[in-house]
């Protein structure tokens, strides 16, 4: 389009072209050429995503890299958790904020849990993680009991983005090695590709060494979110449990990186907790928790289809 206006003006100046004809032609131009920048552009765009899973698969391909993961005999955990029987009140509570819950997942699964607020997904993870420790029941990952995981085997093979996501005053490659401090700078890059927080920190003029301030201050609240979970992703880890930590993305954002959770990250397996019927449609299993039990459970087609309600099939009904 330059050169066309380049030529333009040189004829216009020798008298053989009226400005008007160059406008008119410059506009075609651009019009023609449009079409033509969209498909390069998209063919970039295709090279990057594909680019970004290369490095995933690489990534997420890797063992889990040293004496981290060793000791307690080197295990290496399948993922597969199962709850028995769980119940578990706060302090000074009278009710079971978790109560009889019985859930099995097995290894490479994604479940998702949804549920009014106050119905006890958090202290349900807590659990999980042995965070907390249930009043009744037992909680296994594999066939160890949470409690019995040693630290270093829980560290590097589980990864949790918490509900209240907690970044702190250092760098963003820091706030994503945090806890795992040997990652190397392409495992950050690749992690933040991943969740699709890359592009965004190059344009920052200090990139990944952008300084963040007091609880992440400098980043929206997304963005953290995004943060905190390639933090959870650097590790590499066998299970992965997301509280509510896409609920700050827009719903696109979310779908996609669930649907690149789905497709690079396969083998792992996925505690998702969320309200959004959109990821819950991508779990393969959901849990619905109602006062602390179980409401209902089932493969994530049947409950969504629950879940989504009258009004809705109706309108699919009428769509099919
Ligand atoms: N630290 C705590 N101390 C006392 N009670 C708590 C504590 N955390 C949660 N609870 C209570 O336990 C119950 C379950 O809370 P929980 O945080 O597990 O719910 P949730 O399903 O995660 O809700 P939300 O969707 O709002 O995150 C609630 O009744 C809540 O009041
Ligand atoms: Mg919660």
């Amino acid at each position: 389009a330059l050169a066309l206006v380049y030529v333009g003006a040189r004829l216009i100046v020798a008298g053989e072209l009226t400005i008007g004809a160059l406008v008119a032609a410059s506009i075609l131009g651009a019009r023609a050429l449009a079409p033509l920048r969209q498909i390069f552009g998209a063919w970039r765009e295709l090279q990057t995503v594909r680019e970004a899973f290369a490095r995933l698969d690489t990534l997420m391909g890797e063992p889990i890299e040293g004496s981290e993961a060793r000791g307690q005999g080197d295990v290496r955990l399948e993922g597969r958790l199962q709850l028995d029987g769980v119940s578990f009140g706060y302090h000074g509570d009278g009710r079971a904020a978790v109560d009889d819950v019985t859930l099995t997942v097995e290894p490479g699964r994604i479940v998702g849990i949804t549920g009014a607020p106050g119905s006890g997904k958090s202290t349900l993870v807590k659990l999980l993680l042995g965070v907390e420790q249930p009043t009744a029941g037992r909680v296994l990952i594999d066939d160890f009991d949470v409690r019995r995981l040693s630290p270093a085997v829980y560290r590097s093979q589980i990864g949790v983005v918490p509900q209240d996501v907690q970044l702190f005053a250092g760098t963003i490659a820091e706030n994503i090695t945090l806890g795992a401090p040997d990652k190397s700078f392409a495992r950050v890059i690749a992690a933040a590709r991943f969740v699709g927080l890359h592009e965004a920190v190059q344009r920052m003029a200090e990139g990944y060494d952008t300084r963040l301030g007091e609880r992440g201050t400098g980043l929206s609240t997304g963005q953290r979110q995004l943060v905190a979970i390639a933090r959870a992703l650097v590790r590499n880890p066998r299970i992965l449990v997301l509280d509510e930590a896409t609920s700050a993305l827009d719903a696109a954002t979310e779908e996609l990186f669930l649907a690149n959770l789905r497709r690079a990250a396969a083998g792992r397996t996925v505690v998702l907790v969320t309200h959004r019927i959109a990821a819950l449609a991508m779990c393969d299993q959901v849990v619905v928790l109602g006062h602390g039990k179980i409401i209902r459970q089932g493969p994530a087609a049947e409950m969504v289809a629950q879940l989504s309600g009258r009004a809705q099939r109706a309108n699919l009904h009428a769509v099919s």
